[in-house]
């Protein structure tokens, strides 16, 4: 089937996986980077999805990877882990950008933590510094909500005065710290990509009161606090946006940075499911 992803087909997509996975009770849903090795005590990463295995629509494939989710299970509870995300960058929808989010909420995810690469809009934040999310500006024209999806699985109109959760920024904050992560708090600013922005389009960002920007986790972050998830967002800072250093920007830098700061993010993640679960 490659058609439009409708609420009733999400529906038969969860009842599927639960037959077929039986996830049992599903505490969280972790969104990350490609690349992360996770690792967290006391949980075994038991299985992993193939996502197009349970999507009922077309995966874009992410330079050669298989788009999956992992299943941590830890007695009759699971975390699921997704691996690598969906972009509208990549030509996703955005019902199908965030049917992942879906899922594990209507598998009874009541948490969703994302970590993503950013580019700093203040110069004064350093590559390989950590942001924790607590607000979004939402430039990327379309919202998952529209049409009968806002009548589904939530309100048609949900507040988002507080979608970032306060008690889960704290908790980050700390546990950024003690992983070594030089941490700030500030606004996501997301935009469609997939070019980079330009010096002009960066100054305004900064000017509306961003202090990252990235072609993501927006789309996700409305459709988990529709379904009443709480929501935890990390930004890497994979590089100063355009036209605050005299070089172009690459894809292969923020990917390096991301690398670089991989084992950080994974015991900084580690620990927030430690102390969380
Ligand atoms: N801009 C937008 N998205 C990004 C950037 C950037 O500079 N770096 C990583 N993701």
């Amino acid at each position: 089937m490659s058609g439009v992803l409708t609420p009733d087909e999400m529906r038969r997509v969860a009842e599927n996986f639960c037959e077929q996975y039986q996830p049992g009770l599903v505490l969280a849903l972790l969104v990350a980077g490609s690349g992360l090795r996770l690792e967290v005590p006391g949980w075994d990463a038991a299985e992993e999805v193939d996502l197009q295995e349970v999507f009922p629509f077309p995966l874009h494939s992410l330079m050669g990877h298989r788009q999956t989710v992992t299943l941590w299970r830890r007695g009759g509870e699971t975390l699921m882990v997704l691996n690598g995300r969906f972009h509208l960058y990549q030509g996703y929808r955005p019902e199908e950008v965030v049917a992942p989010v879906r899922l594990a909420a209507l598998l009874g995810a009541e948490m969703m933590i994302a970590t993503n690469a950013t580019g700093a809009l203040d110069p004064e934040i350093g590559a390989g510094s950590l942001v924790v999310v607590n607000d979004h500006l939402n430039l990327l024209g379309v919202n998952p909500l529209t049409g009968e999806w806002g009548r589904e699985f939530g309100p048609q109109f949900p507040d988002m005065s507080e979608a970032y959760d306060p008690k889960l920024r704290e908790l980050a904050k700390s546990a950024a710290a003690e992983a070594g992560f030089v941490v700030r708090e500030g606004v996501y600013a997301a935009v469609q990509g997939p070019s980079f922005e330009t010096p002009a389009e960066v100054r305004m960002l900064r000017s509306m009161g961003g202090l990252v920007v990235g072609m993501s986790t927006v789309p996700e972050v409305l459709a988990a606090r529709h379904m009443g998830m709480k929501v935890l967002v990390l930004s890497l800072a994979a590089n100063p946006a355009a036209g605050l250093v005299d070089r172009p920007l690459t894809h292969t830098e923020v990917l390096e940075e991301g690398e670089k700061a991989a084992d950080k993010l994974a015991t900084l993640i580690g620990s927030l499911v430690g102390k969380l679960f």
